[in-house]
């Protein structure tokens, strides 16, 4: 994990720590202070790197589904910050 937060120095927001999220199912850990899309990126850079993102809140291709209460709520990864132990537990077909 160290090294792909090297790799990805210049695209990560800057962060202090990795933090713990659950990703249908997974606990891993991911940068804070990122959006949820770079954090995925950050989990499998082949993947995010190679799907038909647009990265800027257009294509709705990096929309994600994370536990609100009892609730899901419908997040626009490229936008949305990821928080220290959110849930996400669906993704669009594009990323997941
Ligand atoms: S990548 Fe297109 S809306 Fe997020």
């Amino acid at each position: 994990m160290k090294d792909n937060a090297e790799s990805m120095a210049d695209i990560l927001e800057p962060f202090e720590r990795l933090i713990d999220v659950e990703i249908c199912g997974a606990k891993v850990q991911v940068p804070e202070n990122n959006p949820i899309l770079r954090c995925l990126q950050y989990l499998d850079i082949e993947k995010i790197s190679n799907a038909d993102l647009c990265w800027n809140g257009d294509c709705l291709n990096c929309q994600v589904w994370v536990k609100a209460g009892n609730k899901e709520k419908a997040l626009i990864a490229c936008r949305a910050k990821i928080e220290d132990g959110m849930k996400i537990v669906r993704m669009s077909p594009e990323i997941s």
